[in-house]
């Protein structure tokens, strides 16, 4: 399968890196990046230690926005570290970023790729949205995205709002109304995969450099769930969507309406998720324009993560 990555490594963004590169069955194209967790320019940097940690200093990185559409950017230092890879310090990369911007690239490579090429987002919509704007045909040219965001319920970053849709709720608008193939990983099942003490315990066993620094990146990534929320550790979020690629039988899927929350303030960036006409759940009023992941088999989940990461 031929993958691009649009992401903002941040913790969980580095987690899911490692495990698309380790994995034979993904051939990434290319990672763009946005602004999202970190600033940009820390995000790029992450990003390049992460593909050479991964012993892949040829991957290609494109920085793509700096800033949401409409928004000023709003980041996450306190869960992800001043960094953005709180927990490790890695070597200064010595890969060079890419020349183009992002969403050129995305633009570029969708609209003269032959076969189908699958996006992954796994921060912001900011440079998927742009791009469709930019370049309205890329709607017949992406098959799928497969993204992280949003919540049924409860959000992350305010109680209506999960962080990657609250940062550019304007590009999530743009992408969700777009009528692309949409899988949305959202709060409800990335909390189904908590990374607890013990499962980091068997990622670290694996005793190689990648998973030696996974286990010290997701030891800080959830700390304060240990200790201040007393639970059991932090949602893995943005690996999901990487499992997902790889074994979509770990999760279980519903078709739903998706709508994104663009106007008011106390609920900016909520998905509006409700039941769609036709479906295999109650009677709807709109048709489904995402297939929503409601949970995700946590032990096979974490086998799956810690095998692909004692190959690195
Ligand atoms: O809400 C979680 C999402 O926001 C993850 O993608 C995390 O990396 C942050 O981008
Ligand atoms: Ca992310």
């Amino acid at each position: 399968m031929k993958l691009i990555i649009d992401c903002d490594p941040g913790v969980d963004d580095a987690i899911a890196l490692l495990l698309a590169l380790a994995s034979p069955e993904l051939e990434i194209v290319g990672i763009s990046n946005v602004a999202g967790n970190v600033s940009l320019e820390r995000i790029q940097k992450n990003t390049r230690q992460i593909c050479e940690l991964a012993g892949h200093p040829d991957a290609k990185v494109y920085p793509g926005c700096a800033r949401p559409l409409l928004r000023p950017l709003a980041t996450a230092e306190e869960v992800h570290g001043a960094s953005g890879l709180g927990g490790v310090t890695l070597p200064e990369p010595t890969m060079a970023v890419q020349p183009t911007h992002g969403v050129d690239f995305l633009i570029d490579t969708l609209m003269n790729s032959a076969g189908d090429i699958t996006l992954a987002t796994l921060g912001p919509l900011t440079n998927v949205a742009i791009a469709l704007i930019k370049e309205p045909r890329l709607v017949g040219k992406i098959p799928h995205i497969v993204l992280m965001g949003g919540s049924i319920g409860q959000g992350n970053i305010t109680p209506s709002a999960e962080f990657n849709i609250y940062v550019d709720p304007h590009a999530a608008h743009v992408v969700f109304s777009s009528g692309i193939p949409l899988t949305m990983i959202g709060l409800n099942a990335t909390h189904t995969v908590m990374s607890t003490p013990d499962r980091i315990d068997r990622i670290r066993a694996n005793d190689n450099a990648a998973s030696l620094a996974a286990a010290d990146l997701l030891t800080f990534y959830g700390k304060d769930e240990r200790d201040h929320l007393k639970l059991p550790g932090a949602p893995l979020h943005d690996p999901c969507v990487i499992a997902y690629l790889i074994q979509p039988d770990l999760f279980e899927v519903h078709p739903y309406h998706v709508e994104i929350e663009i106007t008011s303030s106390s609920s900016m960036g909520r998905t509006i998720v409700s039941k769609a006409e036709g479906s295999d759940v109650d009677n709807g009023t709109h048709p489904a324009n995402a297939n929503v992941v409601l949970r995700a088999d946590a032990a096979g989940f974490y086998d799956l993560l810690t095998q692909r990461l004692a190959t690195l």
